[in-house]
């Protein structure tokens, strides 16, 4: 029987696949129901910055440059109105009726709410949290160098406040993501989540109306995030947990090899139910036992670009039939 366990941030995870942030992780209930269906550790669902400013009614100038007034609705969509005192308390209820790792998770996109709460939420007895840092970058006024900045300030500023490992989740659109990455390493992550699947907007047609996009991957969005592991995994001083298109076991063991230390999963659970992570890692296992090896260790990265006698096919981005067999 292999082994499955792994570390991840320094957490000790039984096995990789991580339940993502999500409505699959707002209660106690939902929690419990992730461990007995064998996750290897949960995020709980975000506390949204708007979510705090609603609360303190000090919104607009503060937030200023990123105000995210559709936030509002994406919160009510999602059943999540949790404040602060019902989140502190999600944490702690959720660690007393668990053994696995429970990771908090802010969503932030300005630096200066978090800091405080952070040390609260590290009180609580999350074993870790995660920054979901999403900032649209709509403002032509603003540099992407601007806005990297405020990234690493967000990360500094809660890295200052606690001692808990901290993993920084971003979305995929960055024009240098191999340096960037380096700075919200160096900033104090001691992860990244690749990639955020942020919220899309749509438009009804006959009412001319904004609606959500539809809210869940499919398999083949694990392409993107699979890419950038295998190209980062070896060159970064913190460890990468994947998201985004996971949907089943030959998804979490590709992002094994490509270097992730862990895997996160949430559109296939929505769409087909928490029995597929045991699904998932009999998959896992049984590879494992096919290919003779006995722990994650001695596969995880085995397929990155640094172990590979041909780094640049991680790096073709254009179809030519000699080289990708299509055009
Ligand atoms: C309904 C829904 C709610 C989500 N809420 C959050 C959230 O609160 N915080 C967060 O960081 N990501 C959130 N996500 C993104 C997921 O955690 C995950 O990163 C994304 O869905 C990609 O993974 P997947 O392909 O396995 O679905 C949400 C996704 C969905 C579908």
């Amino acid at each position: 029987m292999a082994d499955l366990s792994v570390s991840y941030m320094g957490l000790k995870l039984g096995n990789p696949l991580i339940v993502s942030s999500s409505s699959l992780t707002n209660t106690v209930a939902k929690v419990k129901r992730c461990e007995e269906a064998g996750a290897g550790a949960v995020v709980l669902k975000s506390l949204f910055e708007e979510q705090i400013e609603a609360q303190t009614e000090e919104i607009e100038e503060e937030s200023w440059p990123y105000p995210h007034p559709e936030a509002f609705d994406y919160v009510r969509q999602m059943g999540m109105r949790l404040g602060q005192e019902d989140y502190l308390k999600l944490i702690s209820d959720a660690k007393k009726a668990v053994s696995i790792p429970v990771i908090a998770s802010l969503n932030c996109i300005t630096p200066k709410w978090w800091s405080n709460y952070a040390g609260e939420i590290a009180r609580a007895g999350a074993d870790a949290i995660e920054l979901n840092i999403a900032i649209l970058p709509a403002d032509p006024t603003h540099s992407g160098e601007e806005i990297e900045r405020t990234y690493k300030r967000i990360i500094e500023g809660i890295r200052r406040r606690v001692e808990i490992p901290v993993a920084a989740k971003i979305g995929p659109y960055f024009t240098a993501l191999p340096k960037f990455a380096r700075e919200l390493s160096a900033a104090g992550a001691s992860a990244l989540v690749l990639f955020n699947r942020f919220y899309q907007m749509d438009i009804d047609i006959e009412k001319l109306a904004l609606v959500p996009g539809y809210h869940l991957s499919s398999p083949d969005e694990i392409y993107l995030p699979l890419r950038w592991i295998a190209i980062l995994s070896a060159q970064l001083g913190c460890d990468i947990a994947a998201s985004t298109g996971v949907h089943d076991g030959a998804g979490l063991i590709k992002q094994l090899l490509a270097g992730a230390r862990a895997v996160q999963v949430c559109s296939n659970l929505y769409q087909k139910g928490m029995d597929r992570i045991a699904v998932m890692l009999k998959d896992l296992g049984d590879w494992m036992d096919r290919h003779g090896y006995a722990s994650i260790p001695e596969f995880n990265g085995k397929m990155c670009m640094e172990a590979s006698d041909k780094p640049e096919y991680y790096e073709r981005l254009q179809y030519i039939k000699v080289f990708v067999g299509l055009e």
